[in-house]
């Protein structure tokens, strides 16, 4: 069985809004719903387990489970003060059957089926897997107070996205080095890279962006839009 470990307890301070993103309305319903209903409608997917921020657990019964009655979120689990550790607490409610685990933002509403077929394909044969897509503009590594390092090329820089997919021992190996070397990470294939395990990348969607600061709701908004008119033609 496959299991999708959907994060939502961050406290969304780049969003600057009095309700956290998650819960923010995009169209017709909040922004992790969208995501939810992805994962929900996956026949590849068994199990999701929803990471709350400990103080809006009611907030997400009343704003979102109680509204739509997902058959596959089994659990819902209190999250970390770090990304990481919300990850982590997730991983540890996994049943002991999953074969593939994918971690995804619930900040990220436009992941697809497809997406999410992709990525468990592809973990399947490589062990550890994340959705991505190539940057469109150059990148800079800064040097000290902001004089340019250097300029890599290109083709070499990706962005990265959610899903993230592994094997189960892969990821919860990772997390368990992670800990045990005091290594933070902004993501989760970043903790399997310390343990020198290949990730590979896969190609992604530039559609499939975070909802971070507030210019990402209105872009998401006319992403909406423009999936329905081209529907209704
Ligand atoms: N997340 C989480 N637990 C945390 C931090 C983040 O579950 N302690 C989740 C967020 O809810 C989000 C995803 O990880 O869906 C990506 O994180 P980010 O976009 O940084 O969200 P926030 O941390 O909520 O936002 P900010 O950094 O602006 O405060
Ligand atoms: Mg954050």
């Amino acid at each position: 069985m496959n299991t999708a470990i959907i994060l939502a307890a961050g406290q969304g301070k780049r969003m600057k809004a009095s309700l956290n993103k998650q819960y923010l309305i995009l169209k017709d319903k909040p922004v992790l719903a969208h995501t939810l209903g992805a994962f929900e409608r996956s026949p590849l997917i068994h199990e999701i387990i929803l990471v709350v921020h400990e103080e809006e657990q009611e907030l997400c019964r009343k704003n979102i489970l109680e509204i739509y009655p997902y058959k596959k979120v089994k659990k819902v689990v209190k999250g970390g003060k770090e990304r990481q550790e919300s990850a982590y607490l997730g991983l540890q409610a996994m049943e002991e059957e999953t074969e593939i685990v994918l971690i995804h933002d619930g900040a990220r509403p436009f992941v697809t089926e497809q997406m999410i077929q992709q990525c468990i394909e592809e973990a399947k044969i490589y062990g550890a897997v994340s959705a991505g897509v190539p940057v469109k503009e150059t990148v800079k590594m800064m040097g000290e107070n902001r004089f340019v390092c250097y300029t890599p090329k290109r083709e070499d820089v990706w962005i990265t996205q959610t899903p993230q997919a592994f094997q189960r021992d892969v990821i919860r190996k990772a997390h368990d080095f992670a800990i045990d070397q005091k290594i933070l990470g902004t993501d989760d294939a970043m903790l399997v890279e310390h343990m020198g395990i290949k990730v590979k990348m896969v190609e992604g969607d530039y559609g499939n962006i975070k909802i971070t600061t507030p210019e990402d709701l209105m872009v998401a908004e006319a992403m909406l839009d423009c999936k329905r008119e081209k529907l209704s033609r």
